[in-house]
């Protein structure tokens, strides 16, 4: 075991020492009962703030250093950041470190709302590229080498590169030649890589971003590693990058008192991973393929298998399932709801025609049975209307928007939502799950993003419409013209 955060930790919590600093619950001795009941006492023992035996973050320090190295060279990075306020925090930095007020920044229209606050807080010009579509899933996946091209040589003063891989379903980009094109412009290239913290673990996997020459690469192991949630990581590989900038970027974003449950799980995921990856992978990759081959045999579901490599899905990752519940007249929104409430189901991500599942080493046999047997019984639900599908079909050319921190800023004016059309959103308007804004400040608004905004309002029960003033979405905050 090498795990020098874990091992400080535990040796700080059970040094007996009179406790005058905080967190006020004092190892647990404040606690609420009702809170120390249903947690057990352990957990607040170890919830322990920044002491000296830890080291800091900012600058890194004593064993924090080391716990950030370990995890560096496991992921394959010069230089790696905890994070404790999870990915949304390190695109958040990336961006920030990269792009200042009116510099230039190339992003696919999917990103997550991350992004879209990077923009607001930096000033920087988002230049968007539709990602290529499957329309038979209704999903985004990534945007290609050839559109990258394309926009960089129409807009050769881009400070920077942005790209979501893996998408949700786990559709991955093709990162060597995006990674070799930025580079021959000179500039980053940024993996929004929240999806995909056990890349590179087990040979049937996607290989890391970081291997693939990109230059920073943000990674929730919360969501496919044994971390907490919120706990994540930042690597840096690159001489076109200014470190410094990046962690004070990281610091102002992040608390101040951040948590060391959440500091130490990502030295102990990192550990896990590093000693036990292959066999963990070969479980989990076994669990989802089992899965899907019984998934094949349900009628009226179909898998989400698209053939590889093609435009915009160079890689899939194999522990994720997504299935297009169409044919059975439900929306994915539906369906999750039925699981959810009535089949003992829990998807991660529903969306217009699908439902994402993932699969990690933390599930079992028991949870895939399950699985199987809660879609088998979808079929006896009544089908209901569906749900016309958004076709993101990118901003409208930018001499006619405003920066997103422009719109952030100005004054703005309440419309009924059917008069907002052509209007400029004052607004960062996302459905979340799963966080891709569907509407942000500066953008114009269109009836195609309204109508969706309206359909996913009234379907999907399980997600929150964040983001707008109105909650009822019936009036919309535009600029004042
Ligand atoms: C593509 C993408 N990037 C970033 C994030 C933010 O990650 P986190 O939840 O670790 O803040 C998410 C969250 O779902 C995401 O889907």
């Amino acid at each position: 075991m090498n795990t020098p955060l874990v091992d400080a930790l535990k040796n700080c919590a059970n040094n007996p020492h009179a406790t005058f600093y905080v967190p006020g619950h004092k190892q647990g001795k404040g606690i609420s009962e009702q809170l120390s009941a249903l947690f057990g006492e352990t957990v607040f023992r170890y919830d322990l703030p920044e002491l000296p035996e830890f080291g800091g973050l900012f600058p890194p320090e004593g064993v924090m250093k080391t716990a950030q190295e370990l995890a560096a060279q496991a992921f394959g990075a010069e230089k790696t950041w905890f994070l404790a306020n999870g990915s949304t925090s390190g695109v958040m930095a990336a961006i920030l470190a990269t792009c200042g007020e009116g510099d230039k920044i190339i992003l696919p229209r999917n990103v997550h709302q991350s992004a879209i606050a990077a923009l607001i807080f930096s000033g920087a010009i988002p230049i968007f590229i539709n990602p290529i579509y499957d329309l038979n899933f209704d999903l985004p996946y990534t945007i290609t080498v050839e559109a990258v091209k394309q926009t960089l040589s129409q807009h050769q003063d881009a400070k920077a590169i942005f790209i979501v891989s893996p998408t949700y379903q786990g559709v991955c980009a093709d990162i060597p030649p995006l990674a070799t094109l930025a580079h021959s412009y000179n500039l980053p290239l940024i993996v929004d890589a929240a999806h995909g913290a056990h890349f590179g673990f087990h040979p049937q996997l996607p290989v890391s971003p970081l291997t693939q020459g990109a230059d920073i690469v943000i990674q929730s192991l919360h969501k496919t590693l044994g971390a907490l949630t919120q706990a994540s990581l930042l690597h840096l590989q690159d001489k076109r990058v200014n470190p410094s900038r990046l962690s004070t970027a990281l610091q102002c974003l992040q608390s101040s008192s951040p948590s060391h449950l959440l500091l130490a799980s990502l030295d102990a995921a990192r550990e896990q991973v590093e000693t036990q990856g292959k066999h963990l992978f070969d479980y989990t990759l076994d669990l989802a393929s089992r899965g899907k081959a019984e998934i094949e045999k349900i009628s009226d579901l179909s898998l989400f298998n698209p053939s590889l490599p093609q435009a915009g899905c160079y890689d899939l990752d194999a522990t994720r399932i997504t299935i297009n519940v169409e044919q059975l007249g439900l929306t994915g929104f539906a369906a999750d709801e039925i699981l959810h409430n009535e089949l003992g189901v829990t998807a991660e991500l529903p969306t217009a025609k699908t439902l994402t599942f993932v699969v990690t080493f933390g599930n079992t046999v028991a949870d895939i049975e399950a699985l199987i047997t809660g879609l088998t019984q979808l079929r006896q639900y009544q089908p209901e209307t569906s749900l016309v599908p958004l076709k993101l079909s990118g901003l409208p050319p930018l001499a006619e928007c405003i920066s997103p921190r422009k719109a952030f800023f100005q004054e703005k004016t309440v419309l009924p939502l059917a008069d907002t059309v052509g209007k400029i959103s004052a607004e960062l308007v996302c459905p979340y799950p799963p966080g891709i804004p569907v509407l942000i400040p500066g953008e114009r608004i269109t009836i195609e993003a309204l109508n969706y905004l309206q359909q996913v309002f009234q379907l999907g029960r399980n997600i929150t419409i964040t983001g707008c003033s109105d909650v009822t979405l019936k009036q919309l905050q535009v600029i004042a013209s």
